[in-house]
């Protein structure tokens, strides 16, 4: 094999209450990649179709994310490298968390497997450290494993695969502004209060267990945010009222996705998930402002191989 063009999902990341260490892939939602073993040396990006991203290897997160795995394996020759994006660039689903994974991921395959999930992990969040500034996995870890993924740990790092119910459907809505993760981490306060800590970590294990247990009441009990989402939200048109309109509509919860500004809501069942799309989606007509909105189950097998070339 020489080549593999590859599906990498969308991913949200934080789940509310989850800051830097939640997050899950999507199913309806993602990029595709071309990677292509050549005889010479390094990473080239030799196509970019769907949004104007550099092209040049050190400045692109997949040429990043795929120079440290060769710099690892120290392999004789190169990749070439397609991506063909559908993600946008700072909307808040994981974009440069999905090509980082792409090139690695398929790399991994077209040299044989040599690399576990977490293994790769490492790789791709020299991706995220160029596009943010900061190597969080919260993307890139689901990307990899699919379904829900907690980093329970960075230094080592540690990754905890949970399981998804089957009823669950994500909603997501896209303001059509662009939000620049390196900004909305800057806006952050490094330290937060007790309390706010006891309510955060209470609200990741209710989620976890409410995930493991699929319980649809306590997973929504347990979308809160008392940390990122009260400084964040202001950066997003309209936050509290597309939140309120879809927990009206039927959502189990509703918080930011990543860093914004797309907005995500949980529901039980696509037909609630839809209904509550279009409550938030009337939301963003009734005040004018651009959206795209999706309706996806959970992608609980991650990146996968959509064509040997
Ligand atoms: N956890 C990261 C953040 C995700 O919220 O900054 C970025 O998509």
């Amino acid at each position: 094999m020489e080549a593999v063009k590859v599906f990498c999902p969308a991913t949200i990341a934080n789940i509310s209450c989850g800051f830097d260490v939640l997050g899950v892939a999507l199913d309806s939602i993602g990029d595709e990649m071309v990677v292509r073993k050549t005889s010479k040396e390094g990473i080239h990006i030799t196509k970019i179709e769907g949004q104007d991203l550099p092209m040049e290897t050190a400045k692109n997160v997949a040429g990043v994310a795929g120079m440290a795995l060769l710099e690892d394996i120290g392999h004789q020759g190169g990749f070439e490298i397609e991506i063909y994006k559908q993600i946008k660039a700072g909307s808040g689903i994981g974009s440069s968390a999905a090509s980082s994974t792409g090139a690695v991921w398929a790399m991994n395959e077209l040299l044989g497997k040599p690399y576990s999930s977490l293994e790769l992990v490492k790789f791709a969040m020299e991706g995220e450290r160029l596009a943010s500034g900061v190597a969080h996995a919260d993307n890139v870890a689901p990307a990899l494993f699919g379904g829900f993924t907690l980093v329970r740990s960075y230094a080592p790092l540690d990754i905890i695969p949970i399981p998804s119910p089957n009823e669950l459907y994500a909603t997501v809505i896209h303001p059509q502004i662009e939000v620049r993760t390196a900004d909305s981490r800057k806006i952050l306060k490094t330290k937060i209060t007790l309390a706010d800590g006891i309510k955060q970590w209470g609200n990741v294990g209710g989620l976890i267990a409410g995930l493991f247990t699929a319980d649809y009441d306590l997973i929504g009990r347990s979308l809160e945010d008392h940390i990122v989402e009260p400084i964040r939200s202001i950066l997003i048109p309209g936050f509290n009222e597309v939140k309120s309109e879809a927990l009206l509509a039927g959502a189990l919860g509703c918080g930011i996705s990543g860093s914004g500004p797309s907005i995500f809501s949980f529901s039980k069942g696509k037909q609630t998930a839809e209904q509550v799309g279009q409550a938030m989606e009337n939301v963003y007509r009734n005040i004018g402002v651009d959206y795209e909105i999706h309706v996806s189950q959970v992608n609980s097998k991650g990146i996968k191989i959509v064509d040997r070339i």
